[in-house]
């Protein structure tokens, strides 16, 4: 067991980590650390060295997770990781968090020399926000042998398509099935994230065992109209592309809220009229829709809902909305074993191991097609995520990752190789 000093001492360090990580930014004033970009590469060699500091060795696979192998040796892998990149404007913990207290979870198994009868990868993957392209979670799923290849023909808003972007990254994407685990060796996934949500804080607990991970809807919406010159075309002759959509999303927050009960969620977070000029009626609006439920069942109705809306909207208005589904994930429970296996880990801490659902998705959905999956949630400030003013303090990161060192144990106890 780690003493309070030790646990206070990696908890600084982790903060330190993650602030040198958030130094790699494609610009000076904001995070922004997109897929297979130059940053992405910086950041991945930085956390190359770290692993290679804490003892372990280095591959990097096709879609350029880096991996971190502790004990080599062993056939048997418990898998620990999360990802490297981040929203636009990002703060410093979502993702590289959880690679971090990989990190430094192998560095002090490694300093006491621990016996275990597994070896240890840590993975940092590089596409989870799906902030580059409209995939998320690729790395992952690659890792999990899910990769979907006909997402490579997928382009970036530059045009740029995830096919060249891997090739431009010095990546052959020939060599995405190989990255796949072989599910026998592999002993399990765990993953520590920052909750970015309010329940832990308001519970005054640091630590939370995730019970599973909320399935999540993402489609890019098209609405075609006609463009027009804004002085001269009366409104009842228009055909704003624009306007529609404002009515659009409004349909969409109402049947969201309908929903409430089941955890609905549902948001219009990128939007973009064309042409874009002030004297012009907006022709084309593209826009993303993003739509979480508890029951997937659920969420496929209220995506039904919101089509028939689109239609009863666009026709009056002379326009054309047209849906093209980006990516789905179902409702994902974590293995009940290993978050019996958590909850015993944060119990030995002296913290009741509170149990919680996860709204935001995480590369432990796409592992979950592999392995048993484990996540553990650390408390943040005010809840706030995807936003510059996410915090998690020192101690709480610190004692996350005490409780990954003893979840390392436990599980290695309970002879799950
Ligand atoms: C990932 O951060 C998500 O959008 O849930
Ligand atoms: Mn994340
Ligand atoms: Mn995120």
């Amino acid at each position: 067991m780690m003493t309070a000093e030790e646990v206070a001492a990696i908890g600084a360090r982790a903060e330190a980590m993650l602030t040198e990580l958030a130094a790699i930014s494609a610009e000076p004033k904001r995070l922004i650390r997109l897929y297979l970009t130059p940053e992405h590469r910086r950041a991945a060699d930085l956390v190359g060295a770290w692993m290679r500091e804490a003892g372990m060795t280095i591959t990097e696979d096709a879609l350029g997770t880096v991996r971190g192998h502790w004990r080599p040796e062993l056939n048997k892998r418990l898998l620990v990781g999360s990802h490297i990149d981040t929203v636009i404007d990002a703060g410093k913990y979502d993702g590289p968090l959880g690679v971090v207290a990989g990190i430094l979870a192998v560095r002090a198994l490694a300093a006491r020399n621990a016996a275990l009868p597994f070896g240890i990868d840590v993975l940092a993957f590089g596409d989870e926000e799906g902030s580059r392209f409209r995939t998320t979670l690729s790395s992952s799923a690659a890792c999990a042998g899910i990769f979907d290849c006909a997402s490579l023909a997928i382009a970036d808003a530059d045009g740029v398509t995830f096919a060249d972007a891997l090739r431009d990254y010095g990546k052959d994407p020939d060599g995405i099935a190989a990255a796949a685990y072989d599910a026998s060796n592999v002993v399990g996934y765990v993953e520590v994230h920052i909750e970015q949500g309010p329940v832990l804080e308001a519970k005054n607990l640091p630590l939370g065992v995730v019970s599973g991970i909320i399935g999540q809807s993402r489609i890019g919406v098209v609405a075609r109209g006609e463009a027009g010159h804004a002085g001269t075309v009366p409104m009842h002759l228009r055909r704003d592309a624009l306007a529609g959509v404002a009515e659009f999303m409004t349909a969409v927050e109402t049947i969201a809220r309908k929903h409430a009960g089941d955890s609905m969620v549902a948001t219009v977070g990128r939007i973009e009229a064309f042409p874009g000029a002030t004297n012009v009626i907006p022709g084309r609006v593209v826009f993303s829709l993003d739509i979480r439920s508890a029951t997937d069942a659920v969420r496929e109705e209220a995506i039904q809902e919101m089509k028939a809306a689109a239609v009863r909207i666009a026709k009056p208005r002379g326009l054309y909305i047209d849906f093209e589904p980006a990516h789905a994930t179902r409702t994902t429970g974590c293995t009940p074993f290993l978050q019996d296996v958590m909850a015993d880990a944060i119990a030995s801490l002296g913290y009741q191991p509170f149990r919680l659902a996860s709204g935001a998705g995480h590369d432990a959905l796409s592992m979950a097609k592999l392995c048993p999956i484990a996540m553990l949630f650390v408390r943040c400030r005010g809840g706030i995520s995807h936003n510059p003013a996410e915090f998690a303090s020192e101690a709480d990161m610190g004692l996350s990752v005490a409780a990954l060192v003893r979840f390392i144990e436990i599980l290695a106890a309970k002879g799950a190789a």
